[in-house]
């Protein structure tokens, strides 16, 4: 079968490179891809959100299945566009559909669902300019910090964790006011919850649901977690804390509720949920949903999948996950982040990137990376994710850390603590 998959990061690579590992597959084809896919398939030059493009590269590439790596096309709602076009109907999209995605897009339906289903969350309220008086009430009732959040996608820069009451209160007039724009015209006003955060993904077709390896990712730019946010530095898996017992009361209160509200909503979901959990004493809560596979975590969680994959994504596509078994590899996976030189704020692009060749007992995913003529230039903030197996945490973290000194381009950085709190 000949697979098009949307997207240009990291994620997409290591996707891919699990794909390609399946007898199943004739061709790939990336829309846009990086560098990176570019060894493994068929780069075309689309944008992932380019619905009538699309449509068209899966009519002349006679394309099986489309599999849908970030959130904007889903939230743009891509499930639905195929779905309404004859010509295209019956091509399977592995993704939600518009409404499913709201899981992500919308921070306020992602809480109403979790309360209304009783799956643990923060204590919250949900504000627009017209509820400000029960805001402010609602913020006095809390203890500090504040965790203010816009209710729409704004890249990864919506949460505002404020430790000062009117600090909160200015901030949260800002944000209504349009400081993301028409994401935060509503904003979710959450308690804080102090704990120790991992991410848990699940494959469904809509009834039925595969747990895949879990993970734990480091968002901060700095060693010790300190410093300004980013896509995430880096990712390792298995996460120790997430132990069987742990698992047990996820898949209890947080995967089968999830799935049991989808279906009474009556949305079809078919694709990746991405439970973003803080263990808070022994009980998982949920902080975030996210409508797809996260990025840097898919670095170490394709790793960690023995069984074939596409076998997974077609249970998806033909409603018969029940039927498919997933296979874990036991041992450990990590993935260092080597980023450009003043990133997560600004930074320059086209640094040629040397030393992929010479890459021993890593995988080297692209993440921002472009072909400059021959050669292979920095393209991103985030450049090449360097994941590796060992039989430890550790082992695997040497491999990774010593390719990372090996591949180089002008002003590179990459945090040499991942995994130093588990
Ligand atoms: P989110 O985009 O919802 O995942 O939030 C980004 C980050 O903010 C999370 O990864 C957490 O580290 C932190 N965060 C969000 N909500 C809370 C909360 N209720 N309590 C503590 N930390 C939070
Ligand atoms: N690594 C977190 C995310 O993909 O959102």
């Amino acid at each position: 079968m000949n697979i098009l998959l949307l997207g240009s990061g990291g994620r997409e690579h290591a996707l891919l490179w699990k794909i390609t590992q399946s007898e199943k597959i004739s061709h790939v084809f990336i829309a846009p891809g990086n560098a990176g896919t570019a060894t493994l398939g068929t780069n075309l030059d689309i944008a992932a959100d380019n619905f009538p493009a699309i449509k068209q590269a899966v009519l002349d590439y006679d394309i099986n299945m489309v599999v849908v790596g970030p959130e904007d096309p889903l939230v743009k709602g891509i499930a639905d566009y195929f779905q309404a076009n004859e010509e295209i109907k019956h091509i399977p999209v592995i993704g939600p559909d518009k409404k499913g995605a709201q899981l992500e897009g919308s921070k306020d339906f992602s809480k109403q669902f979790m309360s209304k289903y009783n799956i643990p969350t923060a204590r919250y309220l949900s504000v627009t300019d017209q509820t400000v008086h029960e805001a402010v009430q609602f913020l006095k009732s809390l203890t500090p910090p504040y965790v203010l959040k816009a209710d729409g996608l704004a890249a990864g820069k919506g949460v505002l964790i404020i430790n000062d009451f009117y600090e909160a209160v200015t901030e949260l007039y800002s944000m209504l006011e349009g400081k993301f724009g028409k994401a935060s015209k509503t904003v979710v006003i959450e308690e804080f919850l102090s704990g120790i955060e991992c991410s848990v993904f699940v494959i469904t077709d809509g009834k039925d649901y595969k747990i895949l390896p879990e993970a734990k990712d480091y968002k901060r730019i700095g060693e010790g977690d300190t410093g300004l946010n980013t896509g995430g530095m880096g990712a390792v898996s298995p996460v120790s804390f997430a132990d069987e017992k742990f698992m047990k009361k996820v898949e209890e209160q947080i995967i089968k509720p999830t799935i049991d509200g989808l279906l009474q909503e009556k949305i079809t979901y078919k694709g990746f949920i991405f439970f973003g959990l803080i263990k808070v004493k022994d009980e998982p809560f949920v902080i975030e949903y996210n409508a797809r596979m996260g990025d840097p975590e898919t670095e170490v969680v394709m790793l960690r999948i023995k069984s074939d994959f596409v076998d997974l994504l077609e249970g998806v596509a033909n409603d018969n996950l029940s039927e498919k078994t997933i296979e874990f590899d036991d041992r450990y996976a990590t993935t260092v982040m080597m980023v450009s030189g003043g990133y997560p704020e600004d930074y320059e692009k086209g640094k040629v990137i040397t030393g992929l060749d010479e890459v021993e007992g890593s995988i080297a995913f692209h993440a921002g990376t472009a072909m400059k003529e021959d050669e292979v230039v920095t393209a991103g903030g985030r450049v090449i994710a360097v994941s590796s197996y060992g039989d430890s945490k550790d082992e695997a973290l040497k491999k990774s850390y010593k390719n990372a000194e090996t591949i180089n381009f002008e002003g590179k950085y990459y945090r040499k603590d991942i995994g130093f709190d588990l």
